[in-house]
C-alpha cells in the first residue's frame, strides 16, 4: 500500500471523536462548555491519538432536542462563542494533524427557524414551499414518528393556515422540503460555509429521512439518491477530502444503497447500527454469535467508503433492529430497570455501568472496537469509562459534563452548579472516581489503555482497509478475527466469557516462518508446522496478534 492511499483516504483509518461543545470544557465561567474551551484541549485530544473530532450541533437554537434544533444554519450560538472562536478551534486542530468534522442536520428546521416562522404565516409565504405542507395526512403512507414518547404522528395541524405540515422527529421540529430547489440550493450553499471554515466534512444527520419525500407529486422526488449523489458531488468539487458520515440506522442491505453505486458516489461512511446492536446482544449472552454474524453479512461496499464502528452514541443505545426477544435479553442484562429503557427500544445507559464498572469487561468492549473492521468513533468520556445520570430517563442521561478533575463540577466549569447544561455524573463513576486528571498520571487506568488502542490502531492500516476472516475454534464465546490487507495481517482473540480458554486454532497459508507479535502485551506466539497455534485467554481476556516475519520492518 503506497503512504498516500492512507493519508489522501484518510477516514479508513482516522479515530473520530464526537463531542457537544457545550459539555465538554467551559472556559469563560459561565456554566456552559465553549469554543474557547475547546481550543484549549484539543492537545488533550491529540494526546489521546484522535485524529478527526465530531462537533454535534453548534448553531443557533432554542435547545429543545440538544441542538438539533436549529434557527440559523450558518449561525454559531452564542452561548458557545462566536465564528472567531469556532475556527481558533479548527485551526488549532489541524495544527495538530485533527481534522473536524461538523453535524449537517437539514432533514428539518426549529420551528423557530425565520423560514418556518415565515412559512406558517401564511400560504402565500415565500418559504411556505420550503416545508411540506398537506391538506390531509395522506391515509396511504404511513409515517411512523421517531419519537414515539412525545408524538403520536409526524404530521402537526396548523391552525392558521389550516394545513399539516410534515415532522419526522417533534413537532418543533418541521422537515425541510428538500424537492424543492431552493432549499436544496440553500443546504448546498450551508454546506460551502462550513467547508470554507476549514472543515472536513459533515456528520449527516437522519439520512433516510433527509431523502423521504412524500404525498403528492410535487413534494415527491423521482429519484432520492440522485439528491444524495449531488450533495457528494458538491462537496467533492469543493474539497476533494471531505466526507459524508451518514445517520442511516437501517438493515445492512438498505445501508449499501447510500453509499452509491460501484465507485462510491453518496455517502463516504455509515455508522454501523446493526454490528452495534449485535455486539450488545453478544455481550449478554456471551455467545460471540450474534457480532460475528453481523460483521459477516455486512454488503461489500465501494473501495474508498467505509463503515463507522461505535459503541456508544449521544442518543439512546438503539436496540430496535433485534427481536423483540433479543432486545429483551439485552434489557434483562444491562438496563432492567424502566428509567435505563427509554421509547421501548433503546437503553439511555453507558458502557462501564451497564458491566457494572468491570475494568476486564469494559477493556475487552473497547480491545474489540478497535479491532472490529471499519472505523472507530468515540463518545467523549468513554476513553475514561464515565456513567451516567438515570435521573430522568431520558437520552440527556449521557449528555452530562466531561470530567476533568475530581474538584468542583468535574472541572469542567467554575460556575454555580446550577448554571450547568446538565448536572455532573453522581455516585460510583461521579468525577471522584472518574476524571482525566487521575487517569493521566495513572499508566494503568483506562484513559492510558485507549491511547494503547488508539496508537495500535492507527500503525495497523489492516484495520481500517482490510478484509474480514473469521477464524475457527470451539469456543463460543469467544471471537478469532483476522483482518488482511496488503502483505499486513493481524489476528485478534476476544473471549465474551468470565472463564479463562485456550484457544486453538490454524493458520494454514501463513508462511513457516511467521511469529505472531502481540500488540499490546509482550510476547510471541509460534505457530506449529501446519500453522496450528494456541492461544491463552484470560477471563473476559483480548488478545492482538499481528503476523510477523524475520526481517519485517514494521514497528511492533
Ligand atoms: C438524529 C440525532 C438526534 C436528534 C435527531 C433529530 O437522530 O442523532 O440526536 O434528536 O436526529 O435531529
Amino acid at each position: 500500500m503506497r503512504i498516500s492511499d492512507t493519508a489522501d483516504v484518510w477516514w479508513k483509518t482516522a479515530v473520530i471523536y464526537c463531542l457537544d461543545v457545550e459539555t465538554f470544557i467551559d472556559w469563560s465561567g459561565d456554566g456552559t462548555g465553549d469554543l474557547a474551551g475547546l481550543a484549549q484541549r484539543i492537545d488533550y485530544l491529540e494526546e489521546l491519538g484522535v485524529t478527526c473530532i465530531w462537533l454535534m450541533p453548534f448553531y443557533p437554537t432554542p435547545d429543545r432536542d440538544d441542538g438539533y434544533d436549529i434557527t440559523d444554519f450558518y449561525g454559531v450560538d452564542q452561548r458557545l462563542g462566536t465564528h472567531g472562536d469556532l475556527v481558533e478551534a479548527i485551526r488549532t486542530a489541524r495544527d495538530r494533524g485533527i481534522r473536524v468534522i461538523v453535524d449537517l442536520v437539514v432533514n428539518h428546521t426549529s420551528d423557530q427557524h425565520p423560514w418556518f416562522v415565515s412559512a406558517r404565516s401564511s400560504k402565500n409565504s415565500p418559504h411556505r414551499d420550503w416545508y411540506t405542507w398537506v391538506d390531509e395526512p395522506p391515509k396511504d403512507v404511513h409515517l411512523a414518528p421517531v419519537f414515539p414518547d412525545a408524538e403520536d404522528s409526524a404530521w402537526e395541524y396548523d391552525k392558521k393556515t389550516k394545513q399539516y405540515y410534515l415532522h419526522r422527529f417533534y413537532k418543533y421540529q418541521p422537515d425541510l422540503n428538500v424537492t424543492n430547489p431552493l432549499v436544496r440550493d440553500e443546504i448546498a450553499k450551508v454546506m460551502g460555509f462550513w467547508l470554507s471554515l476549514g472543515i472536513s466534512g459533515f456528520r449527516v444527520d437522519a439520512v433516510p429521512f433527509l431523502l423521504e419525500t412524500v404525498g403528492e407529486p410535487s413534494i415527491t422526488l423521482p429519484d432520492p439518491h440522485e439528491y444524495l449523489r449531488s450533495l457528494r458531488a458538491f462537496l467533492g468539487r469543493r474539497t476533494g477530502d471531505g466526507i459524508l458520515l451518514g445517520e442511516v440506522n437501517l438493515p445492512h442491505d438498505q445501508q449499501r444503497l447510500f453509499f452509491g453505486q460501484d465507485d462510491g458516489d453518496e455517502l463516504t461512511m455509515q455508522f454501523d447500527f446493526i454490528a452495534m446492536q449485535n455486539l450488545y446482544l453478544s455481550m449478554a449472552r456471551r455467545d460471540a454469535g450474534p457480532l460475528a454474524a453481523a460483521l459477516t453479512a455486512r454488503p461489500p461496499i465501494p473501495p474508498d467508503a467505509q463503515w463507522a464502528t461505535f459503541v456508544r452514541n449521544h442518543d439512546e443505545l438503539t436496540l430496535d433492529k433485534l427481536t423483540d426477544d433479543e432486545r429483551e435479553e439485552v434489557f434483562a442484562a444491562f438496563g432492567p430497570d424502566p428509567k435505563m429503557q427509554v421509547y421501548g427500544r433503546g437503553l439511555v445507559r453507558r458502557l462501564p455501568p451497564m458491566l457494572d464498572g468491570d475494568p476486564r469487561r469494559i477493556r475487552m468492549a473497547y480491545s474489540l472496537l478497535f479491532s472490529l473492521p471499519g472505523t472507530p468513533v468515540l463518545f467523549y468520556g468513554e476513553e475514561i469509562g464515565m456513567g451516567e445520570n438515570l435521573v430522568d430517563g431520558t437520552r440527556s442521561a449521557v449528555r452530562t459534563p466531561m470530567q476533568w478533575t475530581s474538584g468542583a463540577n468535574g472541572g469542567f466549569s467554575t460556575a454555580d452548579p446550577d448554571d450547568l447544561p446538565a448536572p455532573v455524573v453522581t455516585g460510583g463513576f461521579s468525577p471522584d472516581h472518574v476524571n482525566v486528571a487521575d487517569q493521566r498520571n495513572d499508566p494503568d487506568s483506562l484513559l492510558n489503555f485507549i491511547r494503547l488502542l488508539i496508537a495500535r490502531y492507527r500503525a495497523c492500516p489492516e484495520l481500517g482497509w482490510g478484509r474480514l476472516e473469521l477464524i475457527d475454534q470451539p469456543h463460543a464465546q469467544v471471537l478469532v478475527h483476522r483482518m488482511i490487507w496488503d502483505d499486513a495481517s493481524l489476528i485478534a482473540l476476544h473471549n465474551l466469557a468470565p472463564d479463562a480458554v485456550t484457544v486453538p486454532f490454524t493458520l494454514p497459508d501463513t508462511d513457516p516462518e511467521c511469529e505472531l507479535t502481540d500488540l499490546l502485551q509482550t510476547g510471541t506466539t509460534t505457530p506449529g508446522k501446519h500453522g496450528e497455534t494456541e492461544v491463552e485467554l484470560d477471563g473476559y481476556g483480548y488478545r492482538w496478534l499481528r503476523i510477523t516475519r524475520p526481517g519485517d520492518r514494521r514497528l511492533r
